[in-house]
């Protein structure tokens, strides 16, 4: 059996069936939930395992990592030894093609004549996959948790290595649904500065919101002019956000936050630094706050937190 079989048939056990009484099932934002059948649901639920990806992704020693990428990450000021040098490795190819370069050492000569085109070298060496209510199951267990950390306050989330936005505006439009929204603090914050740029553009491809229900869809995100096949985030979720170019490896937002999404990004790190950053994420994290992870990624036991649901913790 594989790993990822055996975490699915483990967690499985602890499957919880759907509650058709939830009062909040009219908010199901992308309606995908509904599609799948019951069985597929809960496996999809349950690939929330952590440390499952740990055999496929790899984790070759740092000294392994090609000198082109070392030298990439450090003209970008980014830590290449905190990653998983396999999973660099692997992207190398992209980055040429990028560049349009036949080799690492036209590689490097483009970068040193134009300096420029490093942002074009690490978005192609970074994975910056991402996608509104990625995962759903995982905003549909949010959803019935989240009232619990309003208090009738103002909510602080953080949505660490947030990529081009689409999951922070995601949890905007969440809260919105909620009544939650109004003066709310939402923070994004990623390691490229393109992404982040197109993050608080907040403009996106209609394609990229097809997941979402139709009446969502009119309601919070509006035509962009003269270009139908863009839509813009409305304003009204835009102004509760804020965006900034941070590199998470070298330091976190200072809390106390309510939430934190820190999702599909520490499957990529040395496993020493993906320890380092969960520690010092809890660390900001008021008691009672909440931890969103990635389903194949999961914080140290050790750590002060009560997993409340496949991929949602809570801080004790
Ligand atoms: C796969 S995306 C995940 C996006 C989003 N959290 C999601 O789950 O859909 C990983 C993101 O991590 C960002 N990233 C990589 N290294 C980083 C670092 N050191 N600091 C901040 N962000 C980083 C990448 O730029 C990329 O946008």
């Amino acid at each position: 059996m594989s790993a990822l079989q055996q975490g699915l048939s483990v967690s499985a056990m602890s499957a919880q069936a759907p509650d058709k009484t939830d009062p909040l099932r009219h908010l199901d934002f992308t309606g995908s939930c509904r599609e799948l059948s019951r069985p597929r649901r809960e496996a999809r639920r349950l690939r929330c395992v952590p440390g499952t990806w740990d055999r496929y992704l790899g984790s070759n020693p740092p000294e392994q990592l090609n000198p082109f990428i070392r030298w990439v990450f450090a003209q970008a000021g980014l830590h290449a030894a905190g990653y998983r040098s396999a999973v660099l490795q692997r992207r190398l190819s992209s980055c040429l093609r990028a560049l349009r370069a036949s080799g690492v050492e036209e590689a490097r000569a483009i970068l040193e004549r134009d300096p420029s085109r490093l942002n074009v070298a690490i978005n192609a060496l970074l994975v910056g996959v991402t996608e509104f209510f990625r995962d759903p199951v995982v905003f549909d267990d949010l959803r019935r948790i989240i009232s619990s950390l309003a208090r009738g306050g103002r909510l602080r989330i953080w949505s660490a290595a947030c990529a081009q936005g689409q999951e922070l505006y995601s949890l905007a439009l969440m809260l919105a649904e909620l009544n939650l929204l109004s003066g709310s603090d939402l923070l994004g914050t990623d390691c490229r500065a393109d992404a982040i740029a197109w993050a608080c553009r907040g403009e996106y491809a209609r394609l990229e919101i097809r997941s979402i229900r139709p009446v969502l869809r009119e309601k919070w995100f509006i035509p962009v002019k003269e270009r139908p096949e863009r839509v813009r985030v409305a304003t009204d979720l835009r102004r509760y956000t804020r965006w900034q170019v941070d590199d998470l490896l070298r330091g976190v937002q200072p809390g106390p936050w309510d939430l934190i999404c820190w999702r599909n990004h520490a499957i990529y790190l040395a496993p020493e630094t993906t320890r380092a950053v969960w520690r010092r994420l809890v660390r900001e994290l008021r008691p009672g706050g909440l931890l969103l992870t990635g389903r194949a990624e999961g914080p140290d036991r050790a750590l002060p937190l009560t997993r409340v649901a496949g991929c949602i913790y809570r801080k004790r």
